[in-house]
């Protein structure tokens, strides 16, 4: 045998397992790749156009970047980024956004005004799911964080089911069920580390973290991994007994609507709200990323902007929706 032949061969049975590979993950991702210049020709203000309406909302409520950050994040944890999150209840389905997780999901007529207004230049073609990816971003800047290239060519889905919120991840699990929770979305907990620091923004209801300061187990009453202090005033805001329906906190007391590091140094300081955000420091990998984050901004936008492209490429839809509540 020809020594040429020889190579060919061991090519070819090389070159097997890497097609199956790629077969693999053509079909696990469901659909073409996402680009950076989609809409380049077929859109090419949508995404100019898109930030307006994010900024205009910005100026009347600060608190929209938390709204619109959290929507995306759910819209991908659920049939990938879809915007199932988008759709009402209709008949007698009960979608997504009338799920249980649903308190403090707000900022939907956000995403109504700027598709209202991409339609208007280029009806058809930009996907709901696209325009909550860009306005994740959009908010993100204008609340003072990291900017980057949002890649696009998502697809809307045409189901919503309250029933699939109970897959998102609770705010009282460990590391171990963080672990599991994210990879089975293709995430690691590296990416669960460098995400989490989206609780920069935003507001929590008591219900998220009131099992840390009440019957917390069998031993403590409280969770001994809080500060003191913290929890004393955690339970003023929070009384056991006639609870405001809305009363909770807000979970970087510093600058609530400023996406910066200061979540790391919270947790640091045994100040950050929920059991998953302290479960951080019990494995030594992200505990070590908690330090690196604490210190280091940029380190934490790196990190953070790495993984967010992650979660929002995560593919699921079939169409362009015309109107991003109901299917076409
Ligand atoms: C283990 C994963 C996560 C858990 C358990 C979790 C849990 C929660 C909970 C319980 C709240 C407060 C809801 C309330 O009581 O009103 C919240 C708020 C929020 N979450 Fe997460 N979250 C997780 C990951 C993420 C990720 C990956 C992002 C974004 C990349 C994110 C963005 C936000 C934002 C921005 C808010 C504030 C919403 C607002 O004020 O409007 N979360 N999260
Ligand atoms: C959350 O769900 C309830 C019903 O389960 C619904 O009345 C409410 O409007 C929902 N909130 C949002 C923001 O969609
Ligand atoms: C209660 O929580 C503490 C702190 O997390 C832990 O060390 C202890 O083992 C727990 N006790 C029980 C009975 O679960």
């Amino acid at each position: 045998m020809p020594p040429c032949t020889l190579i060919e061969s061991k090519s070819a049975a090389m070159s097997a397992p890497l097609t199956s590979l790629l077969i693999f993950s053509f079909f696990f991702s469901l659909g073409s790749p996402l680009s950076s210049n989609y809409y380049h020709k077929t859109c090419p203000n949508a995404e100019s156009i898109i930030k307006k309406a994010v900024t205009d909302a910005t100026r009347k409520d600060k608190t929209a970047p938390a709204g619109l950050l959290r929507m995306h994040f759910h819209d991908c944890l659920i049939r990938g980024c879809d915007g199932s999150i988008l759709l009402h209840s209709k008949g007698k389905n009960t979608a997504e956004k009338d799920g249980l997780p649903n308190v403090s999901l707000h900022a939907f007529y956000v995403i109504d005004e700027a598709k209202k207004a991409v339609e208007s230049v280029c009806p058809g073609v930009v996907s709901c799911a696209d325009i909550l990816a860009l306005a994740a971003r959009d908010a993100i800047v204008l609340a003072g964080g990291p900017s980057w290239d949002v890649p696009k060519g998502r697809k809307d889905g045409r189901i919503s089911r309250a029933s699939d919120t109970t897959k998102l991840p609770s705010p009282t699990f460990n590391i171990a069920q963080l672990q599991q929770s994210f990879s089975l979305r293709g995430l690691s907990l590296e990416d669960v580390a460098a995400l989490l620091g989206a609780h920069t923004l935003g507001f929590s209801h008591c219900s998220s973290f009131n099992n840390r300061i009440y019957n917390f187990n069998s031993t403590f009453d409280i969770d001994p991994s809080l500060r003191r202090s913290f929890a004393s005033s955690l339970r003023r805001v929070c009384p056991i007994k006639n609870n405001a329906k809305n009363a909770g906190v807000t979970m970087d007391p510093y600058s609530s609507t400023t996406f910066d590091n200061t979540y790391y140094q919270l947790i640091l300081q045994h100040k950050a709200l929920f059991s998953t955000d302290n479960a951080l420091l019990s494995s030594p990998m992200t505990k070590s990323l908690v330090y690196k984050f604490a210190r280091s901004k940029d380190a934490f936008f790196k990190a953070f902007v790495k993984s967010l492209i992650k979660l929002s490429s995560i593919n699921g839809g079939q169409e362009i929706r015309k109107d991003c509540r109901v299917v076409n």
